[in-house]
């Protein structure tokens, strides 16, 4: 089979890292790719945002299979126009992917389908919403309704930051994806993500993860894209893991049916859990960043039949085949992220880390300058480890990043410290 995986971080890194262990691959194609994902595939321009040029490449390179990354392309229809092409497709319709691209919307969905959630209300002008917040008190959160690459959610802790949070967003600072506010209540408790595949139909829970969002150690300073994960979350048991699937992805699903616009892809849901009750945070359309990587550390070749079959509407005759293994991943940053950094500094020491199907450093920001590895982005390796135990995983990630020889670059040392406290 011939593949496409559209973008270039260090998830897409990972889906081609699996996909290429997966004999059933013949050919593959990441675009736009980065450095370390060359070394694997074949790299190729081209604006992933656009439909019809991403149908034209595929027909000109004989594509049979397409998986989305990024869920900028799947909101604004990209695998539509690949379906109405007659390519098979990994990732939802535009209609589909409002699931990410509003919050609002992702609201009414819950609602209807009566999953738990926070309480929220809607707005499109500043005054009621801080009469809202007023009523309301702190903490309390402001959300962007559309899409804001993680930066539109305000948790506030004071009525004045979620005055101030409201004033920004009606003022534009989110462009277009702040026309719309919503204001939620504070849910307290555990957070961790659930990946589901899904084929229209059927769900199939592909595993689970915990982010590390902030960029300091203990959880501390803003918000990042991430800057660790692991696999699996342990507050997500079996028991918490079917009560998210019964109370809010499977009903989810019924109600995206039911609305004629059934979802097929991976649905990332992030959960809030108290006392064993899950609760949703939020959807995304599309792997997490960097919980995909280690996802598929720990699924190998087999990442590319499932996603195969959620594409063929095939996966009532899946079945996931999980090892009593854990993965976690370091992010290697550059300094200043997520503030500004500088591009270019040169990487060192990768030849000396092991590639192999326990460790893997997937490349997030990197390019090819004069023979060397540069960094290229804000996040820029992903460190990654596969264990028996979390505490094997974590200790051969971190013995990777003491190789890497980059002193322009940071990352957190407490990866994993909540599971492992
Ligand atoms: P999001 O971009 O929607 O994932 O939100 C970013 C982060 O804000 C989440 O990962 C949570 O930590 C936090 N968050 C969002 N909504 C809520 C909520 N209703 N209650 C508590 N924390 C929240
Ligand atoms: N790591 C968080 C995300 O991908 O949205």
């Amino acid at each position: 089979m011939n593949i496409l995986i559209l973008g270039g971080g260090g998830r897409e890194h990972s889906l081609a890292w699996a996909a290429m262990q997966n004999p059933k691959c013949d050919k593959l194609i990441v675009a736009p790719g980065n450095a370390g994902i060359a070394e694997i595939a074949e790299c190729a321009q081209l604006d992933i945002g656009n439909g019809a040029a991403v149908v034209n490449f595929c027909e000109g390179n004989a594509i049979e299979f397409v998986i989305v990354g990024p869920e900028a392309p799947l909101a604004s229809g990209v695998a539509d126009r690949l379906r109405d092409a007659g390519l098979l497709v990994f990732g939802p319709a535009q209609a589909a992917a409002r699931l990410e691209a509003s919050k609002s919307f992702t609201k009414e969905v819950c609602d209807a389908a009566g999953a738990p959630t926070a309480a929220y209300a809607r707005f499109t002008e500043a005054a009621p919403a801080k009469a809202h917040v007023r009523a309301q008190g702190a903490p309390i959160v402001v959300k962007a309704d559309g899409l804001a690459a993680g930066k539109g959610v305000i948790v506030a802790q004071t009525v004045a930051e979620a005055e101030a949070a409201i004033d920004d967003m009606f003022g534009g600072e989110f462009g277009a994806a702040g026309a719309e506010v919503v204001i939620e209540e504070f849910m307290e408790g555990e957070e961790a993500s659930l990946f589901v595949l899904c084929d229209g139909e059927t769900a199939l829970p592909l595993g689970t993860a915990q982010d590390h969002k902030r960029v300091g150690e203990g959880d501390t300073g803003p918000n990042t894209g991430g800057m660790g994960a692991y696999s699996p979350a342990p507050v997500m048991t079996d028991a918490v893991t079917e009560r998210a699937m019964t109370e809010i992805i499977r009903p989810t699903l019924a109600e995206m049916a039911r609305r004629g616009t059934p979802y097929q892809g991976v649905l990332y849901a992030g959960l809030m859990i108290r006392d064993g009750q899950p609760r949703l945070v939020e959807y995304n359309v599309r792997f997490g960043d960097p919980e995909c990587q280690v996802l598929m550390m720990r699924l190998g070749a087999q990442a590319l039949d499932l996603m195969q079959a959620a594409a063929e509407d095939r996966l009532a005759e899946c079945t996931v085949n999980w090892a009593e293994d854990h993965a976690l991943t370091v992010v290697l940053a550059a300094a200043g992220y997520p503030g500004a950094y500088e591009k270019g500094s040169v990487i060192k020491g990768l030849e000396d880390c092991p590639e192999d199907s326990c460790h893997m450093v997937f490349h997030a920001g990197t390019a090819e300058k004069a023979g060397h590895f540069v960094a290229a982005g804000g996040r820029v390796l992903n460190v990654t480890a596969r264990g028996d135990t979390l505490r094997q995983a974590r200790d051969r990630a971190y013995a990777m990043v003491d190789r890497i020889d980059w002193p322009e670059g940071i990352c957190r040392r407490d990866i994993g410290w909540r599971a492992l406290k």
